[in-house]
């Protein structure tokens, strides 16, 4: 059931008890409405992805109240101090290494180095994030495929009965999502045109912006001004593994108690540094929000392989598998 709140400050309590407790709360910013969740909790992350039916993890902007909260998660270099000063809050939205300690789940990153942050100007949004008190993951609220929603109505449309609330606070003004730029590299590097120009930044820092798509090694385009990149890990993966060769590690899902290492030997008895459950329970949203962690955890010039237990493919198990399968690939 999907509760719609008028955003008075009883709502948007209401609505921040919500976010902080793992629910799903669509809320308005000045660029598009958010699909809201505790960017600290990976289950909750993990519910975005499934209500938005997105076949694969993208990376999430992480919205927080101010610049303090976001030099808590990543590291902001003089550039970035340069361009927070002119543009936030605002519909700007900076990618930027992440901090050793920060505790966001890195669901929001797709298990990158790198995390997506922006302060939005939004009256309504940035009362929600001091009410919260915890930075919150939010891509536009729409279903995959479908546009941006501006209005209430619009995330209602494609929403309804898969989030937990909507805040209506009327239209936003921008209606275009933020600009993204990349600083995470020697130069910075726009990844998503929005209202704030390439010349406004280039204005600010001084120096030019690299505008065309530029692509990691082997990368496909994705859609245009997007730059979409994803963790891979350095040794093979092995899917739908019903057994262990010896020397991989396992990446487990369910109860390993029958799992047999061929050669002989019970999975069980692995050496802890070899063996990962993504969820024991065989719960999608738990696997979800531990499979960068856990597959960086595998990801050891030791082992032979990571093999991977067969993970079901409804909910949010078909993004888990998507990202499996192109872990697989390389
Ligand atoms: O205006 C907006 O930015 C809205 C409102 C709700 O804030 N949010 C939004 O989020 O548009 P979303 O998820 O629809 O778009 C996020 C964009 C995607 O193009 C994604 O690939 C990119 O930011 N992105 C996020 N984190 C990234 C990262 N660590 N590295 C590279 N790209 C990243
Ligand atoms: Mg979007």
């Amino acid at each position: 059931m999907t509760r719609i709140i008028q955003a008075d400050s009883q709502g948007i309590a209401a609505a921040a008890a919500l976010v902080k407790k793992g629910g799903l709360v669509v809320f308005p910013t000045e660029t598009v409405y958010g699909l809201g969740a505790n960017a600290l909790d990976g289950r909750a992350v993990a519910r975005i992805f499934e209500a938005k039916d997105r076949p694969h993890f993208n990376p999430l902007i992480v919205h927080v109240a101010d610049l303090e909260a976001a030099a808590a998660l990543v590291g902001m270099d003089a550039r970035a101090r340069k361009l927070a000063a002119a543009f936030w809050p605002g519909a700007l939205t900076m990618i930027l290494p992440r901090r050793a300690d920060c505790p966001v789940s890195d669901l929001c990153s797709a298990g990158l180095p790198t995390l997506a942050v922006r302060v939005p100007r939004h009256k309504i949004a940035r009362q929600l994030l001091q009410a919260a008190g915890v930075p919150v993951a939010a891509p536009s609220a729409n279903r995959s495929g479908l546009l941006s929603p501006t209005t209430p109505a619009h995330a209602m449309q494609s929403l309804q009965g898969r989030v937990d609330m909507v805040l209506a606070g009327g239209a936003c003004d921008v209606g275009l999502e933020s600009t993204v730029i990349d600083l995470s590299g020697r130069d910075p590097v726009l990844a998503r045109p929005g209202s704030i120009t390439p010349e406004m930044l280039a204005d600010v820092l001084g120096m030019d912006i690299v505008t065309g798509q530029t692509l990691q090694d082997g990368e496909q385009p994705s859609s245009p001004g997007q730059l979409l990149r994803h963790y891979a890990p350095s040794v093979p993966v092995r899917l739908e593994a019903v057994d262990l060769l010896p020397g991989e590690a396992l990446l487990a899902f369910g109860s390993i108690r029958f799992m047999g290492v061929r050669g002989g030997g019970a999975a069980k008895d692995l050496p802890e540094e070899m063996i990962r459950n993504l969820s024991p329970e065989g719960d999608l949203y738990e696997a979800a929000a531990n499979l960068f962690a856990m597959l960086h955890d595998l990801d050891q010039p030791g082992h032979s392989a990571i093999a991977v237990m067969a993970i079901p493919g409804h909910g949010v198990g078909m993004a888990i598998n998507d990202r499996l399968q192109r872990a697989a690939k390389r």
